[in-house]
């Protein structure tokens, strides 16, 4: 075993793990999921190429009305993430971003002008009065569950943890001068033998109203001198503080600063002995009395040394807040984490104690420093827990957002179960950016941290909207998971920019990346300014083996050629077998199946689905036997979920406890596979690169079936992610993996199980309109650079930068650039500004173009942007609009349609089934049916015909008929396509739909494809019925089980999250206790955000706002 062995592991695990893992469901009662997570597919990636940056940087998944005077804003959905994306949309109730600085006018006096015209506005205050319900409805649900059960806490615990704090560590406000921090008693007693300073216990709340608007203070003392007749103030100070102890009650659902929101909440739970909606006064009450008092406040009695103080004071609150955010703030013994982190690592995850490397990690210097870390270690290393570690303190303990970016969506749903629950007993919100979920910019939180989980493309739209609203500073720590991504293909390109722009624009965020496949760190170092750990410790042992004929050799890297001989395949072959199995696959499975679990890699679809077939037919039908009931409960439920069809190969392969798993699977097929595999209903699994990384499944041995994907020979970083897989820490107790090899490609694998890892690569260059032309567009757009001086800055600090000499060899960078610039200049995406003869003679300024605007803002893929534009020109001229084609046609992403080849049959049919209205529509784009008569007949053609239009319009007709159908399985054998691939046409439709619409929305003269976009963009991403979203609206539940929940009366987001997981398991079939309990996590979690998105709105529209006369006034001459 490797260096750096765990200090004490999981109880055991290993020994029985297989075992268990057939039994894994925890006695009822046992509060936590087992340690095995779900997996994840890696989607059609491996099929398809990357989309054309689908999402819709900056403007996510809602339709949003833009606030009056504000243009630009209305946004639906976007989101493609190379992945499984569900395709609907999210639809809530959402506050309307404020600019940061809206935030700061508190200290403003008698802001609003006419009082009463408020007060009289029914329809305003009955809007306020709804918003109120919604929230009482909200919160009265969650109270009414801790009621209910005093052990299930939905309020946060973070509550708990702060008066724990205090009950141990007083905290004490202090003032010195004009540096104000924040400071537990036992730090405090060094000030206090100063004797200088003037210290102060600090009453929960009290700064809320040091920061109130002198018009606000006024109104309340005046309030509480009627309200504490018997309670003479001996003298000023003394009624002040009174009349803010008296008021902390009234405001305690009043808008407080940030910082003051944990003490404010410890306020609320230590004086919790009456019920809060008891106390909780009527917030159109407040609304009325909050403004009434405004109006009685008299200005001239705010004295200009009350106006000082407050000034004063608002600076030592910034000032403290920066001390916070400096200082690392140590709010308990667990790495600076209260020891209930610990409590909840062994309950949800059964981890007692750290790794060394882990503790090592954690305690590393550099960390203290805060400074930017890379760590690398093999596969199933325990990488995550050091990263959720470093997540946990920096919302906890610094207060601030995080952003996790992983590789795909099916991962970052799984990361959002697994954390829901941390977030639900710590209080912060985990919010889900994949796939078609996701707010452009995020709702800023005042009362809690958020944990953004995000796929590499959300994650960069959710950093373009941060940096364009300003708030890319809320950031505190963005964690790249699978950072060798970075080198891959035009995904790479987009994780290189979301990091150089961090680097760039925010240089308070930390950075922290992870891999287990990563050589000469070196550039990553330099690129992001990082700190590098390594360890080569891997809980489970790994044994690599390479077979070549019947001869088994074990990887070691001490032999001379690098294998040494271990064993010959014993087996018995008939002449028959021999035939059908030439590679001794069989044997190799049967070695392990039934009682351990294997993958099979196979370098192609087609062949997982045949190798599947190939081994049940030799397999004993005594496998049959093993969990017939479980394996006829799969059947049912995949049936079910092709509304009574299921795959052929499946209905064979299941019985034996064998499944394939590809991106030919629909999203729903894949989860319920996987999950069938991890409970040792199936026992093998032969799979593409869909399971090839970052996904813990049992797999007792790894086969790969040969060394290849599709054409390509496997890469040393790809061998290794596939045979990871084997041996996963708390699943299995060994793992081991065998590479088939013929003797053709004897020494290309002497090679690859030789040679170091492939270095990481920028992609910047290779994507030139997905990577760099993109990045520099949105330079401009989003103003961080202005002139190609300061893009050539932008430039050398990314990971091209750091590699120029090595990939920038034809042409140096700043060629390059210039190069780029060019381009983008050329297409009149940018313009070069000369406003002034001094900037002639320097250096001009860049602007963006309305076209680059719209391209940018849509994620238009810069080598679609003219056709697109044309396109929609000539719809103008003629679209018709008596059937949805034309729409489609239009919304068709570019990319898809030159990997398809229509069959000419099948179009020659749905050709003539075409109505009069959309034969016109096949005419105006440009496809006859004569020519499509001709293929479909085999004859020659003799006139040019643009194939991309005839690719396009036979998409079209797919997503047509998937909008009349909704069944994926009668589209996909209408056109003879994959299930999967016609569910990924749609979910990249949806997604470039709301593309497009962004698009339009930023050119004038497509006003009017504005509404009908809208409305096409539901459609396509509401393929299901309408009654479903809400349910599918949280984490991981499919269209099925949401039918399944629905149907046994689960009918709404707060009936999930009120819902009793045992009872869910009763009630709904083949659901597992550990997916009921994640599925009530999830639930809570969605809940309890869009609850605090409602408070954020009314907290808003509560504020005070700043008098416009006074901005007149200094204007005035
Ligand atoms: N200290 C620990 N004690 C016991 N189990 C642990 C510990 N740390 C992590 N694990 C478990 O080990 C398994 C693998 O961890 P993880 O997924 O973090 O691996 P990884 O290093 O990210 O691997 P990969 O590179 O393949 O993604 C998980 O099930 C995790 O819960
Ligand atoms: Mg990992």
């Amino acid at each position: 075993m490797e260096r750096g062995g765990p200090v004490v592991r999981r109880k055991s695990r290993a020994a029985s793990a297989r075992k268990r893992s057939r039994e894994r469901a925890p006695s009822p009662g046992a509060g936590s999921p087992p340690a095995r997570k779900r997996t994840s597919s890696m989607a059609e990636e491996e099929l398809q190429p990357a989309p054309a940056s689908p999402e819709v940087w900056g403007w996510g998944a809602e339709v949003r009305l833009p606030p009056p005077g504000e243009s630009s804003l209305l946004s639906v959905s976007g989101g493609n993430d190379c992945g499984s994306g569900r395709g609907w949309v999210k639809r809530t109730a959402v506050p309307w971003p404020v600019p940061t600085a809206h935030y700061n006018n508190d200290s403003e006096e008698d802001l609003f002008g006419d009082y009463d015209s408020f007060s009289g506005n029914d329809s305003f205050l009955a809007q306020v009065d709804n918003m109120e319900q919604e929230c009482i409805q909200s919160v009265g649900l969650t109270s009414c569950t801790t009621n209910k059960d005093d052990n299930a806490t939905v309020q946060p615990a973070f509550g708990d943890l702060q008066l724990q704090n205090i009950k141990s560590n007083k905290l004490i406000f202090t003032t010195a001068g004009n540096i104000t921090c924040f400071k537990t008693e036992e730090e405090s007693s060094f000030w206090r033998t100063t004797g200088e300073e003037e210290n102060r216990t600090l009453e929960p709340g009290n700064y809320i109203l040091d920061d109130l608007p002198s018009s606000q203070l006024l109104y309340f003392e005046e309030m509480n001198k009627i309200s504490s007749d018997s309670r003479k103030p001996s003298d000023t100070k003394e009624s002040a503080n009174d009349t803010k102890s008296c008021l902390n009650k009234m405001l305690s659902q009043l808008p407080c600063p940030p910082n003051a929101e944990h003490t404010k909440r410890n306020n609320e739970l230590s004086t919790n002995t009456t019920s809060n909606l008891s106390k909780r006064k009527s917030l159109k009450d407040h609304l009325k009395s909050a403004m009434t008092g405004n109006a009685k406040a008299q200005t001239p009695l705010v004295s200009r040394t009350k106006q000082l103080k407050e000034a004063v004071l608002s600076e030592e609150i910034c000032v403290a807040k920066k001390t916070i955010e400096t200082s690392s703030v140590d709010i308990g013994p667990f790495y600076g984490l209260p020891s209930k982190v610990k409590d909840l690592l062994v309950q949800f995850r059964g981890i007692e104690e750290l790794y060394e490397w882990q503790h090592a990690c954690l305690t590393l210097e550099s960390l203290q420093q805060r400074k930017n870390l890379i760590y690398s270690l093999p596969t199933s290393g325990g990488k995550t827990l050091v990263a959720e570690i470093l997540i946990l303190q920096e919302l906890l303990c610094r207060q601030k957002d995080v952003l996790m970016v992983l590789p795909y969506v099916a991962i970052v749903q799984e990361k959002v179960w697994a954390l829901s629950s941390f977030g639900i007993e710590l209080g912060f919100l985990v919010e889900e950016y994949a796939g078609s979920k996701g707010r452009f910019p995020p709702i800023k939180r005042r009362m809690k941290k958020s944990l953004y989980i995000a796929t590499i493309e959300k994650g960069h739209s959710l950093v373009n909207s941060l940096i364009e609203t300003g708030r890319i500073g809320d950031l505190g720590l963005v964690v790249v998971d699978e950072l060798h991504m970075l080198g891959e293909g035009s995904r790479g390109a987009t994780l290189e920019m979301i990091l150089a722009k961090i680097l760039y624009i925010s240089k308070a965020t930390q950075i922290i990346g992870m891999s287990a496949t990563l050589n000469k760190v070196g550039d990553l170092q330099k690129f992001l300014h990082a700190e590098y750990y390594t360890n080569n410790f891997r809980p489970v042992e790994l044994k690599e083996y390479v077979k070549i004929q019947d001869s088994i050799y074990e990887v070691d890297d001490k032999a001379k050629n690098g294998l040494t001989f271990s064993r010959l395949l014993n087996f018995k072959y008939s002449s028959n077998l021999q035939k059908m199995d030439p590679d001794h696959l069989i044997a190799l499975v049967t070695e392990v199946i039934p009682n351990y679990s294997c993958l099979v890699f196979c370098p192609t679809k087609k062949n997982c689905e045949n190798v599947a077939e190939m081994i049940c037919k030799f397999l004993n039908k005594e496998h049959k036997n093993h969990g017939e009931s479980k394996k006829q409960d799969l059947i049912k439920d995949l049936t079910n979920i092709g509304k009574g069809n299921l795959c052929p190969v499946l209905k064979r392969t299941i019985p034996f406890g064998i499944a394939y798993h590809h991106s030919g699977l629909i999203n729903d097929e894949r989860k319920l596979i996987e999950e069938a595999y991890s409970a040792g209903v199936l026992c093998l699994l032969t799979c593409t690169s869909t399971l090839a990384a970052g996904v813990n499944l049992p797999a007792r041995r790894v086969i790969l079936r040969a060394p290849y994907i599709a054409t390509e020979f496997l890469k040393k970083s790809q061998y290794k992610q596939m045979i990871g897989r084997a041996g996963r820490a708390g699943i299995d107790s060994a793992g081991e993996s065998i590479l088939i090899v013929q003797e053709k490609d004897k020494h290309l694998v002497r090679d690859l199980v030789n040679s170091p890892l492939e270095n990481c690569y920028s992609k910047l260059f290779l994507e030139f309109t997905k990577g760099i032309q993109g990045l520099l567009l949105s330079l401009v757009g989003l103003k961080i650079a202005r002139n190609s001086e300061e893009i050539y800055h932008f430039m050398c600090g990314t990971l091209l930068g750091v590699q120029q000499q090595f990939l920038c060899k034809e042409k140096s960078l700043s060629d390059i650039t210039r190069e780029a610039l060019g381009c983008l200049i050329e297409k009149g995406l940018l313009k070069e500004k000369m406003t002034s003869e001094k900037e002639q003679k320097s250096q001009s300024n860049l602007e963006i173009t309305q076209l680059g605007q719209a391209t940018y803002k849509g994620s238009i893929d810069l080598a679609y942007c003219d056709a697109l534009y044309r396109d929609l020109k000539k719809g103008l001229q003629g679209l018709v609009l008596e059937s949805c084609l034309h729409l489609l046609y239009l919304t068709t992403p570019y990319d898809m349609i030159y990997h398809c080849s229509p069959d000419w049959m099948i179009y020659f049919r749905q050709f003539s089934h075409l109505n009069s209205v959309d034969q016109k529509v096949a005419a105006i784009v440009g496809v006859s049916e004569s020519f499509i008569t001709k293929k479909a007949s085999g004859q020659a053609i003799k006139k040019d015909v643009d194939n991309s239009i005839v690719n396009r319009l036979y998409l079209s007709f797919v997503l047509y008929d998937l909008l009349k159908e909704t069944n994926i399985w009668n589209v996909s054998e209408k056109f003879n396509m994959s299930r999967g691939y016609v569910q990924n046409l749609l979910s990249s439709a949806a997604s470039f739909a709301s593309c497009v619409l962004h698009f339009c929305e930023e050119m004038d003269e497509f006003w009017v494809y504005k509404g009908l976009l809208t409305e096409l963009t539901k459609r396509l991403t509401y393929c299901v019925k309408a009654e479903l979203i809400p349910l599918m609206e949280v984490a991981g539940v499919s269209e099925s089980r949401a039918k399944q929940l629905y149907d046994r009366g689960y009918k709404t987001l707060a009936h999930l999250a009120n819902a009793n997981p045992e009872t869910l398991v009763k009630m709904i079939e083949h659901l597992s206790r550990r997916q009921a309990r994640q599925i009530v996590s999830s639930a809570k979690m969605l809940l309890s955000e869009k609850t605090e998105a409602l408070q954020e709105e009314v907290e808003e529209l509560l504020k005070v706002p700043k008098d416009p006369s006074e901005d007149l006034l200094t204007t005035l001459p």
